[in-house]
């Protein structure tokens, strides 16, 4: 008897107009373009109007996504967003999305996993489908990084950028969707990547604004090695645990963090670059947003057919690894 999968059904995605290029970020900060090229693989990140909230970036890749399936907002069962700039602290950022959207019989909740929210979010909308809770899940990955950017801090500034990307999970009882998940936490990494004040450790102060603590703090060559080593031993495990190997693999659909960070792994794997995704050079790091986007740059350029084996696979703040596997189900793409 064949079994209940999760599969992805449908995929929409918003990125802001406006283009912040490294030609722009040497007026603003002491970098270069060649500097951010060839440490990153960043060309140009889109990003918001200040003051935009991340939920109006969900929103119209959300109504992208249920109209190229064919279905209003009141089919979803659950809302999940993965975000590290929700709204508000609270209310969810997933409450947010299920008012504009008009998700009248949908709850929901936000996943706080960094870069590896996607993937995390991914596996959680997959249990609601695969124990019949559930029949439509709405899963989203979105940032609006701009908003937590020092633009006086280069080593972090010139990495990040805005974006939205949602997909609806349903259930198929053929040989497609998501087949197993490998998540890992290493709390041991919270001081290496993170964002000091404004939580209930160090609440907001004038005190804690002066010091820039309401930014994101990055110890980059300790999040590069380690990022580096997790994620290919993290998609490793992954495929031997399913009996595959690297050249099972169709698509290796990477967080895009650094150019640098998917090569390693690319080249563990021993894929070819046909397999593996790399959109980093336009959208820069758009933190949980990165592997939806990256799905998608891959149905603009034909790359993935149903039946195809799919990696995702992200490192991020926490520290947090992830992984999932899955058999691609065919989606409408237009
Ligand atoms: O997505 C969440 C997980 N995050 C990541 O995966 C990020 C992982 N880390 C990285 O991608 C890299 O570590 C960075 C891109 C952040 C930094 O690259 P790096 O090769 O590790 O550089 P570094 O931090 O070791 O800095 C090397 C030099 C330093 O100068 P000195 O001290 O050697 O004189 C930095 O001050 O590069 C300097 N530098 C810059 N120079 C020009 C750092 N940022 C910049 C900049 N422009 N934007």
């Amino acid at each position: 008897m064949s079994q209940r999968r999760a599969c992805i059904t449908a995929l929409g995605t918003c990125v802001p107009e406006r283009v912040l290029t490294n030609a722009d970020l040497e007026g603003i900060v002491d970098t270069s373009d060649e500097w951010i090229r060839t440490r990153t693989g960043i060309e140009r990140r889109h990003v918001v109007e200040p003051g935009t909230p991340t939920s109006d970036l969900i929103v119209p890749a959300a109504r992208e996504a249920l109209r190229r399936r064919g279905l209003g907002p009141e089919s979803l069962d659950l809302i999940i967003v993965a975000t590290v700039t929700p709204d508000m602290i609270f209310p969810a950022t997933a409450c947010i999305v299920q008012d504009k959207l008009g998700a009248s019989r949908a709850w929901g909740f936000d996943v706080s996993a960094a870069c590896s929210g996607f993937p995390y979010a991914l596996t959680m909308g997959a249990q609601f489908i695969q124990t019949g809770a559930h029949r439509r899940v709405l899963v989203v990955g979105a940032d609006v990084m701009t908003s937590i950017l020092d633009y006086e801090d280069r080593k972090t500034c010139v990495l990040f950028g805005d974006g939205a990307g949602a997909v609806l999970l349903e259930p198929r009882e053929d040989e497609t969707g998501i087949l197993d998940f490998s998540h890992q936490v290493d709390g041991s990494g919270a001081c290496y990547l993170n964002l000091p004040a404004g939580g209930s450790q160090r609440p907001a102060t004038h005190e804690t604004v002066d010091q820039r603590l309401h930014y994101v703090h990055q110890q980059g060559a300790h999040v590069f090695k380690y990022a580096v080593r997790k994620f290919a031993e993290s998609a490793e495990q992954l495929l031997l645990r399913n009996d595959f190997t690297g050249t099972d693999v169709d698509l290796f659909v990477a967080h895009q963090a650094n150019i640098r960070i998917i090569e390693a792994a690319q080249q563990r794997m021993g894929l070819p670059d046909s397999k593996v995704v790399k959109n980093i050079n336009e959208y820069g790091n758009t933190t949980a947003a990165t592997i939806p986007l990256a799905l998608a740059t891959a149905l603009d350029e034909k790359r993935v057919d149903r039946g195809d084996l799919v990696l995702l696979t992200a490192v991020g703040a926490g520290f947090t690894v992830g992984s999932v596997l899955l058999r691609w189900s065919g989606i409408a793409w237009d």
